[in-house]
């Protein structure tokens, strides 16, 4: 079978619409039945229509044969590419014995608005003063007509606060929480949609919804009206007749507003909807809106107009409850049998004005009421009036609510299961990750990671999704990414999110605590929290350490170039504040949430410094600033040495603080001379050991922890740990039934019950950070940082533990990577399938193995063989010890 492109993305994207990039980057995978094959050159042909590249001419782009392997992340370099123009392209290749591949299929991306004067509508919306909460819903609209045939309509749009668009009487696109939440002060997303279908010759009418959001609603325990208290839009509607004439409908003082049905809509407080008050046909031309008023307007936006870089949040599943129960107070009690991140669409009908209450909750109390102490000020209730007719669905709009239970109160009639959706929604981020194992502890444990990531990959990476914080914690998100990078492709999600990091980024160089800023940063200025340190071990390196990584994980080197300056602030900042290298003992969060062992903060910041310094210097390498490298990476060895100066008793091998977490940060940042290092892994032992095999950790010392001890010469206790299920374990909330990873190790114990209601999310991923032990280690699937993105990939599966097997996916911007192994009669058989136009290197421990043929021996790497392989599907058998 001849090589075969597939699957063409252009920014990560299938066929996007509205991308602002004037140098999109193109990237396919290739398909062979061959193995070792590779691609050796390429052509790209972009064409300003279909016909033109039928009949291959790229009038747009003709990038001519070009002897390269790369198939990720081709630049765009043809013509410029114009606002709202769409381009045609396809691809072929040639693989390794110079044999051409067919064309790829049609692909296309269309151009956004790229210069503000192209927006040609006014923002407008409805005024509000003062700092009220909870207002109802406006709804605008506008009738108008189009005299031709349509050829293509493509509609931009965006807000302050949040925005659902319908067009006759159809919602458009299948996005939530349009435009997703950025800092508005600086910068405001728009999307684009095509809605060609959605009109006609003649009589159109297009309506618009607005929440309040993030911009003007209540966001975390800080904050109403964040960023404004007034809610708007702005839109513009570009419509191409068949006649190659052109026109547009947009946002300006023509529309007219009136309240209608949502009552109010709040993140947190959740929505009230009276169907009474409902207009029939709002959106559909004809509606007499006599009776509605003008809609305000509000002066041009002066912050930045982008287009939206990163998945849209969708429904991407839709569940059935696992059970109803009536209880003695009349209500029922739903159990969705998975806590969940989204919503319940419910079905009723009942006389005009019954009032269906909704109140969402993750756990049960002993006596079956709803645990709802841990919701903090978020009271996730909604509210549904009927209008006295037929059966009909209801659903909120602008809210959300973290929930594995619900009780429904005054529900006319009798409450059945079909008359009940549990709508999940988050950043629709693809799924790329699949793991499974003997153990179904284990792969329960990996099911809570990915509904951790589901349910708080919400626009930004939020810590938790139901009580009144929902924030995006950069530390949270740094210790999590790697994971989060195997189970789905968040790629887009963090060039997204490293944005939002850099607009939060203090004068000073300090990053955040919480990106986007809502607020966190004065919040912190309070009296009662002036004890708090302008930066934060862990967290603010999350700008350094998050780029990283999508670089790593994605080979995506433009992250780094778009955030180097901000990068080396941070360091340089760090740098600046340090006492002879050593960072202070300043108040911050430390090893956070860990069980009875605090990290001293000056080791644990002090060893992420050293860190971000590492990274940094190796950063500033791939983007060519070669002297940074030198200067970054001097600063890691003197940062090195001043740790190891200031913490280690060279006496005893002890490291200031004595805790689990020193030792593990210790070993991965590789802060320790090679003879002292064994030291610490022993130490690191002996704590885990004298704690009964069990871990401390808190967020920052439980990500690398499992890393640590593999790395170190310890993988069988690395297994302890994994299947260790009594308390603080990762098995122990498994084994209380756990559906998500819990927020903290004691969120709930056998002997104390709930604890510190205020600080007890069930539904954190933080701690769910071993997932990305779980593939790098059990799998064994690596990045290797020389050859980013799983060009060039380490295997090395650590068998070890209860586990008899263990199976693990990774669909890579290259395609799909599988390490398989399976232990029969004291035998591993490991199965590795490489896609094509990449290459492996498999571990396999020293001793008697049988290698495939293709397989060529590398040099020795301590006590394992090593073989590089091309692309294939290859079997090996070795000895299990
Ligand atoms: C959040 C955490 C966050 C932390 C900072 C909490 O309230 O839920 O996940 O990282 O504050 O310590």
């Amino acid at each position: 079978m001849p090589i075969e492109v597939k699957d063409s993305r252009v920014e990560n994207m299938v066929n996007p619409l509205g991308i602002d990039s004037l140098q999109p980057r193109f990237s396919w995978k290739l398909d062979s039945g061959e193995s070792g094959q590779k691609q050796t050159a390429y052509r790209v042909l972009a064409a300003s229509s279909r016909e033109r590249l039928e009949r291959e001419t790229g009038d747009m782009w003709d990038s001519g044969k070009v002897e390269s392997e790369q198939s990720v992340h081709v630049e765009y370099q043809g013509k410029r590419l114009e606002s709202g123009q769409v381009c045609y392209w396809m691809v072929m290749v040639w693989d390794k014995a110079g044999n051409a591949s067919g064309w790829s299929g049609e692909a296309y991306f269309s151009m956004g608005l790229l210069e503000r004067e192209q927006w040609k509508g006014r923002w407008i919306g409805e005024r509000r003063t003062g700092e009220r909460h909870l207002m109802p819903c406006p709804y605008f609209r506008k009738s108008f007509s189009l005299n031709k045939p349509v050829r293509r309509a493509m509609l931009y749009a965006t807000a302050f606060g949040l925005y659902e668009t319908h067009l006759n009487g159809r919602r458009v696109g299948e996005q939530y929480f349009a435009p997703g939440w950025t800092d508005y002060h600086t910068r405001v997303h728009y999307q684009t949609y095509d809605v060609t279908r959605l009109l006609g010759e003649g009589d159109n009418a297009i309506g618009v919804v607005l929440g309040s959001g993030w911009y003007c609603g209540q966001v975390g325990m800080m904050n109403r009206n964040t960023y404004g208290v007034s809610p708007s839009f702005l839109l513009q509607l570009n419509v191409e007749y068949e006649d190659g004439t052109c026109g547009s409908v947009v946002s300006d003082e023509s529309w007219t507003m009136n309240s209608g049905p949502i009552e109010y809509a709040c993140f947190l407080e959740g929505e009230r909807y009276d169907a009474r008050l409902e207009w029939d046909g709002w959106a559909l031309p004809g509606f007499n809106d006599g009776g509605w008023r003008k809609a305000d307007l509000f002066e041009p936006y002066e912050g930045k107009l982008e287009a939206m870089p990163e998945p849209p949040v969708t429904v991407t599943e839709k569940m059935m409850p696992a059970d109803i129960r009536r209880t003695g107070r009349g209500t029922y009690i739903v159990d969705m049998g998975q806590n969940m991140v989204g919503w319940l669409r419910i079905r009723a009908e009942g006389p005009a004005g019954s009032e269906i209450t909704i109140v969402h909750a993750e756990m049960l109390n002993p006596d079956g009421t709803l645990y709802t102490d841990n919701l903090r000020l978020a009271a996730q209730r909604d509210i549904y009036v009927l209008k006295g007719e037929e059966e009909n669905w209801f659903e909120p709009h602008f809210t959300f609510h973290g929930f594995r239970y619900a009780e429904i109160a005054g529900y006319p009639g009798e409450l059945k299961a079909e008359s009940i959706i549990g709508c999940v929604v988050h950043s629709a981020t693809p799924r790329t990750g699949r793991f499974e194992t003997s153990d179904p502890m284990i792969n329960r444990l990996y099911g809570n990671i990915v509904w951790g990531q589901r349910g708080n990959f919400l626009s930004v990476p939020t810590d938790c999704p139901q009580r009144d914080e929902r924030l995006g914690w950069t530390g949270d998100a740094q210790i999590f990414i790697r994971t989060a990078s195997y189970n789905m492709d968040v790629s887009n999600f963090f060039v997204k999110y490293m944005k939002d990091i850099a607009d939060a980024q203090q004068p000073s160089g300090a990053f955040p605590d919480v990106a986007p800023d809502a607020g966190w940063v004065e919040f912190k200025k309070r009296d009662h929290l002036k004890w708090m340190a302008p930066d934060n071990a862990g967290w603010g390196d999350a700008g350094v350490i998050i780029p990283w990584t999508v670089y790593l994980m994605y080979g995506d080197q433009r992250i780094l170039e778009t955030h180097y300056e901000a990068m080396k602030k941070w360091v340089d900042y760090l740098l600046a504040t340090s006492k002879g290298l050593l960072r202070p003992d300043h108040a911050n969060y430390g090893d956070w949430l860990s069980i009875n062992a605090d990290t001293p903060k000056d080791v644990l910041a002090t060893a992420y410094f050293a860190y971000s310094a590492l990274l940094f210097s190796r950063i500033s390498g791939i983007v060519g600033h070669t002297e940074n490298e030198a200067i970054y990476a001097d600063l890691f060895e003197r940062i090195k040495q001043a740790f190891v100066q200031g913490y280690l008793d060279r006496q005893s091998g002890i490291i200031k603080g004595d805790t689990q977490t020193v030792y593990v940060l210790a070993l991965y940042f590789r802060l320790l001379p090679d003879e002292w290092a064994p030291v610490a892994a022993r130490r690191l032992e002996a704590l885990i050991q004298s704690n009964g095999n069990r871990l401390s950790t808190g967020f920052l010392g439980v990500g690398y922890l499992l890393p640590a001890l593999s790395e170190n010469g310890l993988n069988d206790l690395a297994y302890t740990l994994l299947h260790q299920d009594t308390f603080p374990s990762w098995l122990y909330s498994v084994k209380h039934g756990a559906t998500t990873i819990w927020e903290r190790w004691d969120g709930w114990t056998e002997e104390r019950g709930f604890q510190d209601a205020g600080m007890n999310s069930f539904n954190h991923y933080s701690l769910g950070s071993v997932g990305e032990w779980l593939f790098r280690y059990a799998a064994g699937i690596d990045a290797d940082p020389r050859q980013p993105g799983f060009k060039h990939t380490l295997i090395r599966p650590r068998t070890g533990g209860r586990l008899t097997f263990v199976r693990a996916e990774f669909e890579s911007a290259y395609g799909t990577w599988e390490s398989r192994w399976e232990i029969r009669n004291g035998v591993v058989e490991l199965t590795v399938r490489v896609p094509v136009n990449t290459t492996a290197t498999v571990y396999v421990p020293s001793g008697k193995a049988e290698v495939p043929a293709e397989a060529v021996e590398l040099v020795r790497e301590g006590n394992d063989r090593r073989f590089l392989l091309g692309s294939g599907c290859y079997s090996f058998r070795y000895e299990w010890i």
